[in-house]
């Protein structure tokens, strides 16, 4: 990227076809960017890319699955500019009931998902472009608001691969970057939030719920060229939680 325009410049972002990952890719597209919207929900994908937009079916845990998504991203666009790695699960259940299954099935897709999209994805790219990818508060805080231990774990495990992709993408000129969002009213909350136990504790531990576009604003600058002297680093949107 070498001017401040984005008009034009292609990304891809994952987890399109809901909450953060929507509104990212509806920001993005209204900024002028070219959207390649990548979910395993494809009609929600194509719901967000809209009629002349790209959707791609990808599950990012299944590495076929990434490499074949990536490969038809660059048959479209002939490479990228930038992406935003937003597909994640959560999971809610308690410490001592945790299933190995469970753990794994949230590393399979937060973590190796996100490797998986970040190395495909980077085969597409150019010096200049720019990643984002999506952490969590918890990756700080251990979880303890909707999100437990194994959801924390692999969200930590996020903001580290994202240093270590900073360090191996930056001397190729592709800057690495994560937003950490606090609590955000998408459906993978609000899912975990029907136990009416749980979302008073929920309520009263993080006062402010943040909205799908205060996370997209801040993805959107992360990948603008506006953000190229900032590599390696978390922008936490928590609405304070970490100051309460
Ligand atoms: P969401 O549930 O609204 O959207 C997640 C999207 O990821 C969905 O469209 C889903 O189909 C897609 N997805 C899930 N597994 C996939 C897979 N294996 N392959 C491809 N796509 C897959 O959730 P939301 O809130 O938009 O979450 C987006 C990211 O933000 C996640 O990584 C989540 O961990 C993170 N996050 C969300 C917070 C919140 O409070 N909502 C707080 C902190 C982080």
């Amino acid at each position: 990227m070498t001017s401040t325009s984005v008009q034009d410049l292609r990304v891809a972002v994952t987890g399109a076809a809901s909450g953060i990952g929507a509104a990212t890719a509806q920001r993005l597209k209204a900024l002028g960017w070219r959207v390649a919207c990548l979910d395993r929900n494809l009609a929600g994908a194509r719901a967000t890319a809209g009629a002349d937009g790209i959707a791609i079916e990808l599950d990012v845990a299944d590495e076929a699955s990434v490499v074949r998504a990536f490969k038809e991203v660059g048959a479209s666009f002939g490479g990228l500019d930038a992406l935003v790695t937003a597909a994640g699960v959560i999971e809610t259940t308690p410490f001592f009931e945790t299933s190995v299954a469970q753990f794994r099935r949230l590393f399979d897709i937060n973590v190796i998902g996100s490797f998986l999209s970040v190395r495909e994805g980077a085969k597409q790219m150019q010096r200049g472009a720019r990643v984002c990818m999506i952490a969590s508060i918890s990756s700080y805080t251990g979880g303890g608001y909707v999100a437990r231990g194994a959801y924390a774990t692999s969200k930590g495990a996020v903001l580290t691969m994202m240093k270590s992709c900073a360090r191996e993408l930056g001397p190729k000129g592709i800057a690495v970057n994560a937003v950490a969002p606090g609590f955000i009213d998408t459906p993978f909350v609000a899912s975990a939030m029907n136990d009416p136990v749980r979302r008073k504790e929920v309520e009263a531990a993080v006062g402010k719920v943040g909205t799908a576009e205060q996370i997209a604003e801040c993805c959107a600058w992360l990948i603008s060229p506006a953000a190229d002297f900032v590599h390696g680093e978390t922008l936490i949107a928590d609405g304070g939680i970490l100051m309460r």
